[in-house]
């Protein structure tokens, strides 16, 4: 019979389970996220066979597919929330500021990174305006996404979403670069050839030589699954990976408080942008 239960983790399970996740995705669950852990992992575990987390414990770490696992577990806890236009403010900024400044200074290859992408929401928002502002014609604009959920990457790399994904999204933007198909809205091709994908764990040493020299990086609502050893790391990261001048947007609830003082911080407004 199949058994469709939430299967419950006992607290050492969790301990380690936890900690092997964090190792591998610098992901921090709090205890209270337990039941978030059994919600999301049961499935797989019954998928496996398992009855218990000890079973899928040891399968993670001694298993000849514990590679394959480790992604699947990657995709099955990370929160991938996410919609076109999210944070407009930052985007607007870079749009109406950033981009130009750079022109005027003569640049005419600039390079954007949307650092934890998700489902593609993020970097294509930034195409699309980008788009709308006539910017493509004035600089060769490369934008780079990368997320460690390669789901959700899939996702982007369809460029079909639901309705879902358009809240606060002006109908005619909508309507301008998306195909109704039933339930789902199809992106402009014109527009998914703007963005190269590719996976990319904040945590990996080496994804700074991956992602290369960058004018503007936008890392949103991801920092605040991490603790301060780590987030120190990402940022410094990011320091390197930027060019001077380089600006780095946060998302809303997220801050270099305690965690670097080499950026510059402006509040523009509507948001702030961290300058290096
Ligand atoms: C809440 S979404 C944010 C998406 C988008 N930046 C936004 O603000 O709408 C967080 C994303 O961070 C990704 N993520 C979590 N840990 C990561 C890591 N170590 N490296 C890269 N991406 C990670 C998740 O897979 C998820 O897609």
């Amino acid at each position: 019979m199949i058994n469709t239960g939430t299967i419950k983790i006992k607290d050492d399970e969790f301990v380690e389970l936890k900690d092997i996740i964090y190792k591998n995705a610098a992901i921090a669950f709090a205890d209270s996220k337990k039941y978030l852990i059994e919600n999301r992992l049961s499935k797989r575990l019954q998928e496996l066979n398992f009855s218990s987390f000890k079973d899928y414990i040891y399968y993670l770490k001694y298993d000849s597919k514990k590679r394959e696992e480790m992604e699947i577990l990657l995709n099955h806890v990370t929160i991938n929330e996410t919609y076109f236009l999210r944070e407009r403010a930052q985007m607007d900024h870079m749009i109406k500021n950033v981009i130009p400044e750079l022109i005027a200074k003569g640049k005419r290859n600039i390079r954007i990174w949307s650092a934890a992408c998700s489902s593609g929401e993020e970097p294509y928002s930034i195409a699309i305006l980008l788009n709308e502002a006539g910017l493509f014609g004035k600089a060769n604009i490369e934008i780079i996404a990368t997320d460690i959920n390669t789901e959700v990457l899939q996702i982007a790399q369809k460029g079909i979403y639901r309705t879902i994904s358009f809240r606060g999204v002006p109908p005619a933007i909508q309507q301008k670069y998306f195909t109704k198909d039933g339930f789902t809205f199809k992106l402009d091709p014109n527009i998914m050839n703007k963005i190269k994908f590719f996976q990319g764990n904040l945590s990996n040493p080496m994804l700074g030589s991956k992602v290369g020299k960058l004018d503007v990086i936008f890392c949103r609502n991801v920092l605040i699954y991490f603790d301060v050893p780590s987030k120190t790391k990402v940022i410094d990261l990011f320091h390197k990976s930027l060019n001077v001048p380089g600006a780095l947007y946060l998302g809303h609830s997220e801050t270099l408080n305690k965690i670097s003082v080499s950026f510059k911080m402006e509040n523009f407004g509507g948001g702030i942008i961290y300058r290096k």
